[in-house]
């Protein structure tokens, strides 16, 4: 018998471990990962090659409505693709990072993303992360995550991550970044990140990921079950 079709929503700030989760459990369930925030920095990046200024509103529009941005897995791992070509490590910069709450909090912007993010979960079963995606991309998601964890945890993982590109930076500094992106992307007129009233709540700042892993895909198990029987 087919399974039903499944959205899986799974958003939270930034390092809170929502991206590793989400990537891992649709590796598991054999669903397709759409993470939003590479979407989002692809354009950025764009934005970025352009020399646009993020308050420069009407070019930055037109930008997005030329450009095409795709995720596609390739020898197992997921890439993104800015108008053809691999942009997977070069999102992550630092440069990207900084600019990235600026211009996806622009209207224009996050009405093409949305669309595009729509369709992807049009056709499959999807695990789809970001900030908005339980309250605004799929309101009717079949189950919602929000993903959190305390500063110190997340500014740990981040600062492994910048290691691992080569770039040594300081606790504190990282802490401070994450915590002006959190204000920006929470404060922010357009979707700013909310948890979703249904939105299953999951700390992991003392969370293994294999056990966050666990969380997600024993609830989704058990949704599978309750749908076989019905
Ligand atoms: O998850 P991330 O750190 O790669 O996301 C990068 C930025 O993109 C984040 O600071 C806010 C924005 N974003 C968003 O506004 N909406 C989403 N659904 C996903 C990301």
């Amino acid at each position: 018998m087919s399974q039903k079709r499944l959205v899986i929503a799974i958003d939270g700030p930034a390092a809170s471990g929502k991206s590793t989760t989400a990537k891992l459990v649709a590796e598991r369930l054999g669903f397709v990962h759409v993470d939003t925030g590479a979407m989002y920095r692809a354009i950025t990046l764009k934005v970025l090659q352009k020399k646009i200024g993020p308050q420069d509103t009407e070019r930055i529009a037109r930008l997005v409505e030329s450009t095409q941005i795709a995720l596609r897995r390739e020898s197992g791992t997921m890439r993104v693709f800015l108008d053809g070509k691999d942009v997977t490590d070069e999102i992550r910069s630092i440069e990207v990072t900084r600019a990235v709450s600026a211009v996806s909090s622009l209207r224009a912007v996050r009405q093409a993303m949305v669309r595009e993010q729509r369709r992807m979960g049009e056709a499959v079963s999807v695990v789809a992360e970001g900030r908005d995606i339980g309250t605004v991309v799929f309101p009717s998601a079949d189950l919602k995550f929000f993903v959190i964890a305390g500063i110190e945890a997340r500014a740990k993982r981040r600062q492994g991550d910048l290691l691992h590109q080569g770039v040594e930076t300081n606790l504190t500094e990282i802490e401070r970044a994450i915590e002006e992106r959190d204000a920006l992307d929470s404060s922010r007129e357009e979707s700013p990140l909310r948890k979703a009233a249904d939105a299953i709540e999951l700390d992991t700042s003392d969370m293994t990921i294999e056990a966050q892993v666990d969380f997600v895909v024993e609830h989704v198990r058990r949704m599978q079950k309750k749908h076989e029987a019905s």
